[in-house]
């Protein structure tokens, strides 16, 4: 990453998968492949915006009350996904991890995520996260059950994220809808929210590249004052 530009966290809830098949007559699983050939792009513009993080929502917790089929497309699509990319992450200094729960994924695709991690641990470019049987309810209540005497917040956080992973500076929604959906919403306390119309098939780094220019130019306060009057560093809140 290009050392003068801020070490931000992007987290993309891409939607939109469906519909942008069902427009174009195709079954819902086609959509699902074009959202996966969605993300190279945009993983590989991402550290030119300074951006050092990237969590994307590819499966959530209750993405299982869908139909069986659907499921089982979406667990091969992810199988592939690491299969095709993990060397290229290593390569370009690209972390992977996923993020959520691994025990009703099936043990060969949990082994593979595991050998993906480790095979992308050194990658320094950018710490891409994938959130995949992932909760947010089910990650705050596992760091309830874990954590115990006096609690810090930033030890807290630690446990939430798993992975210690910073809170989220800018959350994007693709698809229209305006809902977080169980994504982050620890890690969202301060985020600058975005939701776009774009369908995620249709979302390109020139739509990322939008998305960096409006939140260049929001103010963020975090709960304080802008300008002059706003307190000294030595005044936020430690975490
Ligand atoms: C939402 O589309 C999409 C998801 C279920 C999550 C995103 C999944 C992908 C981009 C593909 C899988 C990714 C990997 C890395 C394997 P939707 O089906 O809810 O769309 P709709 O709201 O138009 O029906």
């Amino acid at each position: 990453m290009q050392s003068n530009l801020p070490n931000l966290h992007l987290g993309i809830i891409m939607d939109g998968n469906g519909r942008w098949a069902t427009a174009r007559g195709l079954p819902r699983g086609k959509g699902h492949e074009a959202g996966v050939s969605a993300i190279r792009p945009i993983v590989e513009a991402a550290p030119d915006h300074g951006i050092g993080t990237l969590t994307l929502y590819a499966f959530s917790s209750d993405n299982w009350r869908r139909p069986e089929t659907e499921v089982a497309g979406l667990m091969a699509l992810m199988q592939g996904y690491l299969g095709d990319e993990t060397s290229a992450f290593a390569r370009q200094g690209i972390r992977l991890s996923v993020v959520g729960r691994r025990d009703r994924i099936g043990p060969k695709l949990a082994r593979l995520i595991a050998r993906s991690e480790a095979e992308t641990a050194k990658g320094q470019r950018l710490h891409l996260r994938i959130a995949f049987d992932y909760s947010a309810r089910e990650r705050l209540l596992a760091a309830a059950r874990e954590g115990h005497g006096a609690m810090t917040e930033r030890a807290f956080a630690r446990l939430v994220t798993g992975d210690g992973a910073p809170d989220l500076d800018l959350l994007l929604r693709t698809g229209g809808e305006k809902r977080l959906s169980d994504f982050l919403l620890w890690e969202s306390a301060y985020a600058e929210l975005f939701f776009t119309g774009r369908m995620w098939p249709d979302f390109s780094p020139a739509d990322l590249a939008g998305v960096m220019r409006e939140f260049s130019r929001r103010q963020r306060r975090f709960g304080g004052l802008a300008g002059p009057a706003a307190a000294a560093p030595g005044l936020t809140r430690a975490a």
